[in-house]
């Protein structure tokens, strides 16, 4: 048995939310690239520790990462950010869905451009999700440090990339762009953090 079947049939085994979901991106022809259910149960247990109520999340895709945030604390609210129109659609239903109406709103186009629309209304988050296009996962960190309040949370997923961030001359753009995210996290001067090897990766780190 692999190690990642082990956690997921101890811990995470029968996530209706993620079998839904991914049924339903299936029929409208979007890709199954949700996060792990074992990462997701991660993402919860962040939100519940912390205590986290103002979330934000870049890449929302069908939404179950935003509804593993928000099982974390029934008194939050998510902003989620996404390009494209239909995902969005699709992911606010099934947050609905799942029991979170009223509890998520979705900022559609470029993340970069809602994220700075967001801090010129100087907006503020206690736990940030990054999920979205690798390239600009480094901006997203500067942006999201901006938006953070003090001992907010950032988390990153697919920051191991199926072991490809080990490479020593990569080649390919996104490999380059997660070494970089990484690199930057681990030694940010307002940055405490660890990458977590679950699901596809998990870098965490805790804003001074
Ligand atoms: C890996 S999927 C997100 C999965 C989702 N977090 C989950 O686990 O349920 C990446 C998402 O980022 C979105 N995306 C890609 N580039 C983006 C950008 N520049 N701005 C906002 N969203 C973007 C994609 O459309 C896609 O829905």
């Amino acid at each position: 048995m692999k190690l990642e079947t082990y956690i997921q049939t101890l811990f995470t085994s029968q996530d209706v939310d993620y079998e839904r979901i991914n049924q339903i991106m299936i029929e409208t022809g979007m890709p199954t690239i949700s996060v792990s259910p074992e990462t997701g149960k991660l993402l919860t247990l962040l939100v519940k520790i912390s205590g986290a109520k103002n979330l934000l999340e870049i890449g929302a895709l069908g939404g179950y990462s935003g509804i593993c945030l928000l099982r974390g604390n029934e008194d939050a609210k998510l902003v989620s950010l996404e390009l494209e129109q239909l995902y969005a659609n699709v992911a606010k239903r099934n947050v609905e869905e799942a029991g979170y109406r009223e509890k998520v709103s979705y900022k559609v186009g470029p993340a970069l451009d809602s994220l700075n629309e967001l801090k010129e209304k100087a907006e503020t988050y206690d736990f940030f999700f990054i999920d979205a296009d690798k390239g600009n996962y480094t901006h997203y960190l500067d942006l999201c440090i901006q938006l953070a309040s003090p001992g907010a949370i950032i988390a990153a997923d697919n920051t191991l990339w199926d072991g490809k961030v080990l490479e020593e001359h990569p080649t390919d753009q996104d490999t380059l762009a997660l070494q970089k995210y990484n690199d930057q996290v681990a030694h940010h001067p307002r940055l405490e953090s660890i990458l977590i090897p679950i699901g596809d990766g998990l870098t965490i780190a805790r804003v001074k």
